[in-house]
């Protein structure tokens, strides 16, 4: 974390979990454990449906709501999708993009990232861009070339004004869900590297003010260490974000004056 130059900020991805009335529950669980972070940001990204609820459930928290997914048109015969206006007007502030899982599943390509980052940059919402390599990958020795060709790829065409609204979260594959974390090392390295590759395309300015997290099984033990690296200025988290205990803890480690 580097509080002097860029936020740290703290965001729960929740996936395709939690019922309306699982998020209430969450919400009175959370509440009081969490009072109002001052030193970091405090997101949760929940499922389209429960928007509405999370935003009136933890505004006296400052817990912003992000949404999980985008499309990248305005309006339109799209069965099945919402917009960024559609989202902004429900007061939601971050919205994750090019998330793993939606590359893997559902056809998420470096071009359609593109296009999302354009539409919720021009929306007024702020990107929480996904990068990540596969264990794949990072055994062929590809990681950074894959990551920086990533990043390059999200951030086309976007102005050096525009950056200071866009998060970039670093998530190997082999990390998600699996209960096994990268190394603070390895986290270190490589949003370093994306740091190296937002300097070199906007400048060392722009570079030192972007929000750059690592994502993969971080949780209440490992969060601290994770943390203390200088280049990686907060955590997209899946598992621990469920439960309010672990996200509460997730949030102490960051919220270090
Ligand atoms: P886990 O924290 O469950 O590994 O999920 C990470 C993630 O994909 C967050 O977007």
């Amino acid at each position: 974390m580097n509080r002097r130059y860029r936020k740290t900020i703290i965001a729960g991805n929740w996936k395709m979990n939690k019922t309306l009335s699982e998020t209430r529950a969450f919400a009175d669980e959370l509440k009081p454990l969490l009072g109002k972070p001052k030193w970091c940001e405090v997101v949760l990204c929940v499922p389209y449906v429960n928007i509405p609820a999370a935003v009136r459930l933890f505004k006296e928290n400052r817990v912003a709501i992000g949404a999980e997914n985008c499309h990248f048109e305005s309006h339109g015969a799209y069965t099945g999708e919402v917009s960024v206006e559609m989202l902004k007007e429900l007061g939601v502030k971050y919205v994750i993009i090019g998330h793993s899982e939606r590359r893997q599943y559902y056809n998420e390509t470096d071009f359609t990232v593109n296009k999302k980052v354009h539409a919720a940059l021009e929306g007024g919402l702020y990107p929480i861009v996904c990068v990540g390599e596969s264990l794949e990958q990072r055994e062929l020795g590809v990681t950074m070339d894959l990551i920086s060709y990533q990043v390059k790829a999200a951030l086309a065409g976007v102005p050096a004004d525009k950056m200071r609204h866009v998060v970039i979260a670093y998530e190997p594959l082999w990390a998600i869900g699996t209960g096994k974390t990268a190394t603070a090392e390895q986290a270190g390295e490589v949003c370093e590297a994306i740091r190296a590759v937002i300097r070199k395309l906007y400048g060392a300015r722009v570079a030192r003010s972007v929000t750059i997290q690592y994502g993969g099984s971080m949780n209440a033990k490992n969060a601290a260490e994770l943390l203390a690296q200088p280049d990686v200025d907060g955590g997209l988290i899946g598992g621990a974000a469920l439960k309010a205990p672990d996200f509460v803890e997730i949030v102490n480690a960051a919220n270090q004056e």
